[in-house]
């Protein structure tokens, strides 16, 4: 008797659960002193304020005691967190502090606190399924720093893809030429470095119409700098900071600049070829299904080493 076919796979997919690593919330210029705000990200609700002495932090967001969202009217008092509902006021390890018509606190009244830095113009919180401390720094990115660098231009997206698919689209040298119409794929190689955390990608398009070195570095899923090199002295980096909101949704943040030289030739119209980009990738991501064990083809090397590099951002194994 003939096999039935199975169920269609977008029934069955499951895309991965989120890499642990780092992971941008906000620009830091969105949050003043005092301010706070509500974040989605990793399917959670979260409390993102800024303290006093001027200290980002971010928090799970509901109230232990009602449960209100601390994220939404919550308030800034020194260098802790205020409910709006009855006051309680949580510092920033997230014991609370005060209720202010009880003497006695409960020892349970305290709230998850997620690890918190602050570079690159934005704001960051280290994610593990665990909670547990961050496994290393974030990386900081020194041409946001220097002066022979114009400037950055920004820009943000938000993709309808599981933050692992938008990494794995940088290592995908082919896609570029049937998504993103460019008229060939310039021979590109893949590495990791020595202790294997950090993926490099260098493509040599040298030869091109508008001849370029294209440098990317992957810190992380979700971290990647793209530096592109026309001449030297000629070049742009391109900053690229994810924020996974749910398992199909992800906030992407670029951060563009260029080297002083050429700051009156590059900018604008590269912001918006990154938009343009996004969009040609976007009916793709919109509507594919996650492949946890894709069938590749022999050329498909680079796509083979980012799935090998990323699976040691999934700390509980069986995850890529
Ligand atoms: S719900 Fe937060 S103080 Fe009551
Ligand atoms: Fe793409």
């Amino acid at each position: 008797m003939a096999e039935r076919i199975p169920v269609c796979e977008s029934k069955t997919t499951t895309t991965p659960e989120f890499p642990m690593g780092w992971y941008s919330v906000a620009r830091s210029q969105e949050l003043q002193v005092g301010e706070v705000k509500r974040v989605r990200a990793f399917d959670r609700e979260l409390a993102l304020y800024r303290s006093r002495s001027g200290v980002a932090v971010i928090q799970d967001a509901f109230c232990p005691h009602l449960g209100a969202h601390l994220g939404v009217e919550g308030r800034v008092v020194g260098e802790s967190l205020a409910c709006p509902f009855h006051g309680w006021r949580f510092d920033t390890s997230g014991k609370c502090v005060e209720i202010p018509y009880c003497e006695e606190i409960p020892d349970r009244a305290r709230i998850r606190m997620w690890p918190t830095d602050e570079a690159n113009g934005e704001i960051y919180m280290w994610y593990h399924p665990e909670n547990t401390a961050p496994e290393y720094e974030l990386p900081r990115i020194a041409e946001l720093n220097d002066a022979n660098w114009a400037p950055p231009r920004m820009t943000e997206f938000e993709v309808p893809a599981h933050i692992q698919d938008i990494a794995e689209n940088t290592c995908d040298p082919v896609h570029f030429q049937y998504v993103h119409r460019q008229l060939e794929t310039p021979p590109s190689e893949v590495t990791v470095d020595d202790d294997g955390r950090r993926l490099y990608l260098r493509a040599d398009a040298r030869h091109t119409a508008r001849p370029h070195q294209l440098d990317v570095t992957l810190h992380q899923p979700g971290l990647a700098l793209v530096r592109t090199t026309y001449a030297p002295g000629a070049e742009m980096i391109v900053y690229n900071s994810a924020q996974p909101i749910d398992d199909r949704t992800t906030l992407l943040r670029w951060t563009l600049s260029v080297r002083r030289e050429i700051e009156d030739l590059a900018g604008d119209e590269v912001i918006k070829g990154i938009i343009d980009g996004i969009k040609q990738d976007y009916p793709i991501w919109a509507n594919k299904v996650h492949r946890r064990r894709p069938i590749f083809c022999k050329e498909d090397h680079t796509l083979v080493t980012y799935r090998k590099w990323v699976r040691q951002f999934y700390p509980d194994a069986a995850e890529a």
